[in-house]
């Protein structure tokens, strides 16, 4: 921060040395008004304001508006914003052959981020950064089509066609019709699902430089467009250590069920360090405490699976490994606690949504995030094109070796 900051910049400069960080476990890449962690506390704040408040009270779209211009809006600038959003949520006619290309088995989290990338080539008209206007336009076009997108990559996965959007549906609303509705057959929502799907989202609006975020804001800052960079961070999020965690959660929990639910054995598995086995869903960089987005979410899978006919046993097995885990020494000196993705696979699942599609879901929530940081890096004067040092540990120099002598 401020003047020390410039003088170590300065003696680096000077003295020709770099910093060795791998994964920039302490190294600030940006300075950013939009979220605040405390990972020992368990704190996290969109803007100032405590992550539970919004949670309770205030919509996703209201969160997006929050992130991107820095306030809660008033009841007219909702209306106006979400308003603008409605009118852009169909996709250009064109785009539909677009996903007519890929295997029908194919994960829908790629299909999202070509999709993402290929707005550059259907929307030409808002691809300047530097173009307030074509910013606005930009941030709108994603915020109203990613859901569009999802919904159509999920239709073509199980070979059912696409809806239109309904623009006399909320935000949320719309995008669950789009999914799980069919032609011709009339598609009531579920307030209930739509409210948890909504608030869901605001837990995942932001987090600040994770690693889709900060992918989105190094892309972003070689002046890559708005959609070129999200779709850069649609392809981070979609690994297992990081948004594809939500499917791995789910996918373990399955494993030990069909191993014939040996919570223990599992637990024994991981702290042996098998394998690489890891206790998919506990565990972050930056919380040493009890991710608070997880409480929250844990509060709403148990109310969700109790509204389903038959009780979900994986949540039994979720409950299970998190007490065992809670009390275990090896995951207490870790600091590892259940992370926001633990709880939310059930979720989804009880919602009907397929495993694949659960990374997705994360996108979506995100996506105001990786926009609102996106226009913060584009607008501070003091960005610069990322580029990272290296710690050369090759050849020292060599003569070339002519092919007939290797
Ligand atoms: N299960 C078992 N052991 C773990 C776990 C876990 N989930 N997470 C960390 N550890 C152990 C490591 O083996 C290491 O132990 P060691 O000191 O004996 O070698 C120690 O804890 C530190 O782990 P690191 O990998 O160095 O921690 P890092 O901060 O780099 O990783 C991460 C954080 C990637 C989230 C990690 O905890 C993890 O892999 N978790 C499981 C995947 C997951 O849930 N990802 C979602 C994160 S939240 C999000 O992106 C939405």
């Amino acid at each position: 921060e401020g003047p020390a900051g410039i003088e170590i910049t300065k003696l680096l400069k000077e003295t020709g040395s770099v910093t060795y960080d791998p994964g920039f476990v302490n190294t600030a890449s940006c300075r950013s008004d939009i979220t605040y962690i405390d990972g020992d506390a368990g704190i996290l704040r969109y803007r100032g304001y405590p992550i539970d408040q919004l949670a309770e009270n205030a919509s996703f779209l209201e969160v997006t508006y929050l992130l991107i211009y820095g306030e809660l809006p008033t009841a007219a600038e909702l209306e106006a914003f979400s308003d603008k959003v409605r009118r852009h949520t169909m996709l250009h006619e064109e785009m539909k052959g677009f996903f007519a290309g890929f295997p029908s088995d194919a994960h829908p989290m790629p299909v999202l981020s070509s999709a993402v990338s290929a707005l550059s080539t259907f929307y030409q008209d808002s691809l300047n950064p530097f173009d307030r206007d074509q910013v606005e336009i930009s941030t709108v076009r994603l915020l109203a089509k990613v859901p569009t997108i999802a919904s159509y990559a999920y239709k073509k996965s199980i070979g059912q066609p696409f809806l239109y959007p309904d623009n006399s549906l909320g935000y949320v609303e719309n995008f669950l019709r789009m999914t799980f509705g069919v032609p011709a057959m009339p598609y009531e929502v579920d307030p209930v699902i739509a409210k948890v799907l909504d608030m869901l989202f605001v837990l995942h609006a932001d987090h600040e430089q994770n690693c889709s975020t900060s992918t989105v804001r190094l892309v972003g800052s070689s002046q890559a467009n708005l959609f070129a960079s999200v779709s850069a961070g649609v392809n981070a999020l979609f690994g297992p250590l990081h948004g594809g965690a939500n499917q791995a959660v789910l996918e373990m929990l399955q494993q030990i069920c069909d191993d014939g639910g040996n919570v223990d054995t599992f637990v024994d598995k991981v702290k042996n360090k098998e394998a690489g086995v890891r206790l998919m869903g506990f565990g972050h960089r930056v919380y040493k405490n009890y991710d608070p987005r997880a409480a929250i979410v844990k509060k709403a899978a148990q109310d969700v699976i109790a509204r389903m006919p038959e009780p979900d046993p994986l949540l039994d097995v979720a409950m299970k490994l998190e007490e065992i885990a809670l009390a275990d020494d090896f995951f207490v000196s870790r600091k590892l606690y259940p992370n926001v993705d633990f709880y939310t696979g059930l979720i989804y699942k009880a919602m009907g949504f397929p495993t694949k599609m659960f990374t997705v879901l994360f996108a979506l929530g995100r996506l105001p995030g990786w926009i609102a940081q996106w226009r913060e890096m584009i607008q501070d004067p003091d960005t610069k094109i990322g580029r990272p040092r290296q710690v050369y540990t090759g050849a020292g120099e060599r003569s070339f070796v002519a092919m007939d002598k290797r």
